[in-house]
């Protein structure tokens, strides 16, 4: 399903940043503005309700993309939303690329500079013919000795996998101006300069992500097999019906099954706790390691729609838990109306790539 909405032409100052999921693709269009870039217009297309099949993936997980595949669905939804932008920024997968955090000594900027390709070498396991490197400090802390050590977050992303968005999005008529690692564009749209330690959890279809930002910094992030996808497949199985069925009871009952349906949330809470489990051992890694205790948990990514489970994850959790607001720092237009909540939480990563593309 893809949606038309305002179609009012930006040509200058507007990009699109584009989340492809494994069974879905949101992408978002900003416009530079006076105050916060503005939201001009938007498109999701997802592969359960265009296909009926909910095997068609969009991403594997297999660190590759179809990008003919991709490039395709691309197109359609360019071309059913009407964006005005032609330049993109795409977010990639964090299992498709490779993060580390390292520590080295407190230095200069261009003495970390020099420093960096020693230390790149040291700590990435691919040969750099292979990879695109980034790094970007996040970070300090005296550590036991007394020294002040610097918290520098290396990423790498093979070529191979750059080649091939590059190549999905010439398809689409797009043209590919950048790539992220999505954890760091929805910490910036979700939490930006903000300093408190939070956790972002993201419920994908296939898998779901836990990251701790903490003083508006990216500090780790977990990725585990289990999403809404997951939940889907218990209900399917446990009542013995299709697929699809399963997925509109999912979406119209979520966690809060009346007496009658009391069932539905006995099949979730499973797949839910194998999710919340996670995200208390990224917490109490937080405790231990960071010296960050996790003040909240901003819940993101097509999962947190599963009504019910704020509160429900709450109670497990033991501290405020919030659906993520992705467009936080983003002036919305009115007409928006119904599609906010959605926009809020689904599309976080393809808002933080826009915004990143319109602040550089
Ligand atoms: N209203 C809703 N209630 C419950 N679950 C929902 C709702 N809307 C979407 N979902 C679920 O959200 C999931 C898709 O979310 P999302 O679009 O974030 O995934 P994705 O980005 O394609 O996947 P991944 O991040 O794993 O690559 C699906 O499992 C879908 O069933
Ligand atoms: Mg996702």
């Amino acid at each position: 399903m893809a949606f038309d909405f305002l179609t009012r032409a930006f040509s200058v100052g507007s990009y699109i940043g584009v989340d492809i999921g494994t069974t879905s693709i949101k992408a978002i269009e900003l416009s530079r503005s006076n105050a916060n870039p503005r939201l001009t217009n938007y498109g999701l297309l997802e592969t359960v309700p265009v296909f009926e099949r909910p095997n068609s993936v969009i991403q594997a997980n297999s660190l590759r993309i179809s990008e003919k595949e991709a490039g395709e669905l691309l197109k359609l939804l360019v071309t059913r939303t009407h964006f005005s932008a032609t330049n993109a920024i795409a977010s990639i997968p964090s299992f498709a690329s490779f993060t580390t955090m390292i520590e080295i000594p407190d230095m200069s900027q261009a003495e970390t500079e020099k420093a960096m390709p020693f230390q790149i070498k040291q700590n990435i396991p691919l040969p750099l013919s292979e990879i695109a490197v980034d790094w970007v400090r996040v970070g300090q802390r005296d550590d036991a000795n007394g020294f002040v050590k610097q918290q520098v977050l290396v990423i790498a992303i093979p070529n191979e996998i750059i080649a091939r968005f590059k190549a999905a999005f010439k398809i689409a008529g797009l043209a590919l101006r950048a790539l992220e690692v999505e954890t760091l564009s929805y910490s910036r749209a979700l939490v930006g300069t903000d300093q408190t330690p939070t956790i972002i959890l993201d419920i994908g279809a296939r898998s779901s992500n836990i990251s701790i930002v903490e003083k508006g910094f990216l500090k780790s992030n977990t990725q585990i097999d289990y999403g809404g996808d997951s939940i889907t497949d218990a209900i399917a199985n446990g009542l013995s019906v299709s697929y699809k069925r399963a997925e509109e009871l999912k979406r119209r009952i979520g966690m809060l099954g009346g007496s009658g349906e009391l069932e539905l949330s006995t099949l979730e809470i499973p797949f839910v706790d194998v999710i919340l489990n996670e995200v208390q051992r990224a917490r109490q890694k937080a405790i231990d390691t960071l010296g960050a205790a996790p003040e909240r948990v901003m819940v993101v990514g097509g999962g947190a729609n599963l009504a019910g489970i704020e509160t429900y994850a709450e109670q497990r959790l033991g501290i405020p838990v919030v659906p993520g607001n992705g467009l936080l720092y983003v002036d919305v237009p009115q007409e928006l109306g119904m599609m906010v909540p959605e926009l809020k939480t689904r599309f976080s990563i393809a808002t933080g790539l826009a915004i990143k593309s319109l602040l550089s």
